[in-house]
């Protein structure tokens, strides 16, 4: 039985499908605690309403990065991870914390990473004149929405579209991919070597979308 936690900062439907998913289809894992760096996230209360731990740690309260970084570690580290999930969680985080959990950091990211890494992707991607977006589920690495690929869905970008329905239609396979993804950890079905991730079974890592 493998121990998940997941870091989130606001509404949380990422997590959700994944304790969703774990529950439906019985991984060998459990979500140990669900932990905000915001009180006022959304996704708490889901995670509490199922019986989930949780916890807030605020950053703010924290004069360095670091600082917030290696309580922030303690805090996860007390509910034993195999797996340490972020899922919306809007902090840039140190080499530090990032190479404590190397192998068992996963980040989704709404672009077909290595484009558009940082904020507003979608209207990045609509102003770019892109007809592929999508969204991307990696291993985590110290440079910024960087990382081994562990799956991508991908969704065409329509002419009439506004960040608000690319984002809408892109968050749709998000919560595909990402339970998929984690699924794939928990079960040992990755295969990461040099850089790149690889399902042992040949699992398609691309999803494409409506
Ligand atoms: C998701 O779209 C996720 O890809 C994005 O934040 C949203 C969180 O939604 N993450 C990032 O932008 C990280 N760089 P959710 O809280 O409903 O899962």
């Amino acid at each position: 039985m493998k121990n998940i936690v997941i870091l989130i900062s606001g509404r949380g439907s990422n997590m959700e499908a994944i304790v969703d998913t774990c529950a439906s289809e019985q991984w060998p894992a459990r979500i140990a605690a669900v932990v905000s760096n915001k009180a006022s996230a959304g996704g708490l209360q889901f995670a509490a309403s199922r019986g989930i731990a949780t916890a807030v740690l605020d950053h703010k309260a924290f004069e360095t990065r670091e600082a917030f970084d290696a309580e922030l570690a303690r805090v996860i580290d007390g509910y034993a991870p195999d797996l340490v999930v972020l899922a919306g969680f809007m902090r840039i985080l140190t080499e530090g914390f990032v190479r404590h959990y190397e192998g068992r950091l996963l980040n989704i990211h709404p672009s077909l990473l290595p484009a558009f890494p940082g904020l507003h992707t979608h209207q990045r991607a609509i102003d770019a004149g892109c007809k592929l977006a999508g969204a991307t589920v990696h291993f985590v690495t110290p440079e910024l929405d960087h990382g081994p690929i562990v799956a991508q869905a991908a969704v065409p970008v329509l002419n009439d579209d506004t960040e608000d329905s690319l984002s809408a239609r892109v968050l749709k396979q998000e919560h595909v991919i990402y339970p998929r993804a984690v699924k794939w950890f928990v079960e040992d079905a990755l295969d990461l070597q040099d850089g790149l991730v690889r399902h042992k079974a040949g699992a398609a890592q691309l999803l494409v979308g409506d």
